[in-house]
């Protein structure tokens, strides 16, 4: 039977309404993951939850181990992962709140373990990610939200920063010019990793506020927890109609 697992992100460390089975510890060659793999049943489908930034939420994202995470859910059998993110709005319409499908990637992380092609291989070997989401579960995504009556955005490129540390405004404009539309700190390596073992991987991100410089106020931790408040709730909405409509 096909396992689907979410990484919960920032504002999603726990699901509520999700029933424990059990909590499954993985070591991997790469390492340990962020927590033990909690295997539940969200309406009544076995999902497996992974929170990306620890049960305590004090892994910072350039320190997520993505391999062990990505590799750890392959293991046990996952095929399908939902990673659920916390983002900054950068056009127009990515307004805080709005839950984003997004369609394609622009990495500016760095110095983070990107790859599991590195050592003891027969050959080069390079993934195609011209299409970096699996188009499968980024469709049913969006059915999911329009289904719970949400505006939600089906197309979007998300630029991936360093962190912790926000942007500053002129990193955004220029973002912005490279055709960024969100700002967000985990998207990659997740997405590649997931691609590299052959994963059919989809974001589900929300915005907590608009990008430095696009809105009227400094950021603030309020205003994101304020907002991920609101777009998390709706994000669960989409997940559990997601789960209820789904061949998991
Ligand atoms: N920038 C980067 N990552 C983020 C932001 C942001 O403005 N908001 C939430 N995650």
């Amino acid at each position: 039977m096909a396992k689907l697992a979410i990484i919960g992100g920032t504002g999603l460390n726990k699901m509520s309404d999700f029933h424990v089975i059990r909590r499954e510890v993985v070591h991997t060659p790469f390492g340990e993951p962020s927590a033990a793999l909690t295997h539940g049943v969200l309406t009544d489908n076995e999902v497996i939850f992974l929170p990306r930034h620890g049960p305590a939420h004090n892994i910072p994202p350039h320190k997520v181990n993505y391999r062990a995470n990505l590799w750890a859910l392959k293991h046990i059998g996952v095929d399908r992962v939902i990673g659920v993110a916390a983002v900054g709005g950068i056009s127009a319409e990515m307004s805080p709140g709005r839950v984003i499908i997004p369609d394609q990637i622009i990495d500016y992380t760095y110095g983070r373990d990107h790859t599991l092609f590195e050592y003891d291989l027969n050959q080069v070997t390079h993934i195609d990610f011209t299409q970096p989401y699996c188009e499968q579960l980024r469709k049913r995504l969006i059915v999911a939200g329009i289904t719970t009556g949400q505006n939600i955005a089906d197309t979007g490129t998300y630029g991936v920063t360093q962190g912790p540390r926000l942007e500053t405004a002129k990193e955004i404009s220029r973002m912005e010019r490279d055709g960024c539309d969100l700002v967000g700190m985990t998207g990659m390596p997740e997405t590649s990793l997931a691609r590299e073992l052959d994963l059919c991987y989809a974001s589900c991100a929300v915005v907590a506020n608009w990008a430095a410089g696009k809105g009227d106020q400094p950021i603030s931790m309020e205003e994101i927890e304020k907002n991920l408040l609101v777009g998390m709730r709706n994000v669960r909405a989409l997940l559990e109609n997601l789960l209820q409509t789904s061949q998991t």
